[in-house]
């Protein structure tokens, strides 16, 4: 998978350098290119930034430099003034074009976007090309969301209801909630089956609490049923545990749990 973050702030990005993320990066799993926009920028003071139209406090990232960034990214020719034919590839629909799941994603951080979740992750883990567009200030000018939904898949998303300094964050959240999906990137194949919000037997239902050795600590005992070697036993306490953190934290998500995915031991809280 190949991963470009254009941002005026490339140091923010160098945890993508560490751990899970880096290591798939130093094996070849992952391509990660960090840009500078201001790499764009035609003036002396490399601007990125201009003051809204219509008014209003703080300033608009200017659609120049992120033009010029995206078509160099994209390896794509700019979209036709209206009027004029189109000369990009799978333009008309249908035909070669940059947009379909073979395509690249371009994926813009803002608080108004909508919900990244784990099946968006599943989703993004499914393509080969992601572009991250991070802005700062109040955003980036939306004619260039408009110009690229035209010729890629452009996805706005937030990862909460809360306003952030800028994307970079998001873009470090986004990249390693893909990045471990992808397949060879965690060492058991198993460990994200289980996940909370992942799809599989425990969907719907938060994760419940884990323990490892030593068997007492501080006078704390593991539940017993776990040192039992019972799997089928087991698997019941660990999906009833779930249930009950999922009640307490999130019983928006047992309301929405489709009728299907309640097993025949559960008793509804
Ligand atoms: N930029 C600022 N806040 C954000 C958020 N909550 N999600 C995505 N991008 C953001």
């Amino acid at each position: 998978m190949r991963l470009d973050i254009i941002t005026i702030f490339p140091e923010y990005l160098a945890p993508l350098r560490l751990s899970l993320v880096g290591k798939a990066a130093d094996r070849g799993v992952l391509d990660i290119r960090v840009h500078d926009l201001r790499a764009w920028t035609r003036d002396r003071h490399h601007t990125v930034d201009d003051t809204p139209y219509g008014g209003g406090p703080g300033m608009v990232m200017k659609p120049e430099p992120w033009g010029e960034a995206l078509d160099e990214v994209l390896g794509a020719t700019p979209a036709p003034v209206p009027g004029e034919r189109p000369t990009h590839p799978g333009a008309e629909g249908g035909g070669t074009g940059s947009r379909g799941p073979s395509g690249p994603v371009v994926v813009v951080p803002t608080p108004s976007g909508r919900p990244f979740t784990q099946e968006i992750a599943a989703e993004l883990a499914d393509r080969s090309h992601l572009v991250f567009t991070p802005a700062r200030y109040e955003g980036i000018d939306r004619r260039v969301v408009e110009e690229y939904a035209e010729r890629a898949e452009v996805r706005e998303l937030s990862i909460g209801d809360y306003v952030l300094a800028g994307g970079e964050a998001p873009v470090l959240v986004m990249v390693e909630a893909v990045v471990r999906l992808l397949p060879g990137v965690l060492g058991n194949a198993e460990s994200h089956r289980d996940d909370s919000f992942a799809a599989g037997s425990m969907a719907h239902l938060l994760e419940g609490p884990v323990y490892t050795k030593p068997p007492v600590w501080r006078g704390r005992e593991v539940p017993e049923i776990l040192l039992g070697g019972h799997h089928g036993n087991i698997a019941r306490w660990r999906r009833d545990r779930a249930l009950r953190r999922t009640a307490e934290h999130r019983p928006d998500l047992l309301r929405a749990a489709p009728p299907e995915s309640w097993d025949a031991g559960d008793r509804r809280c």
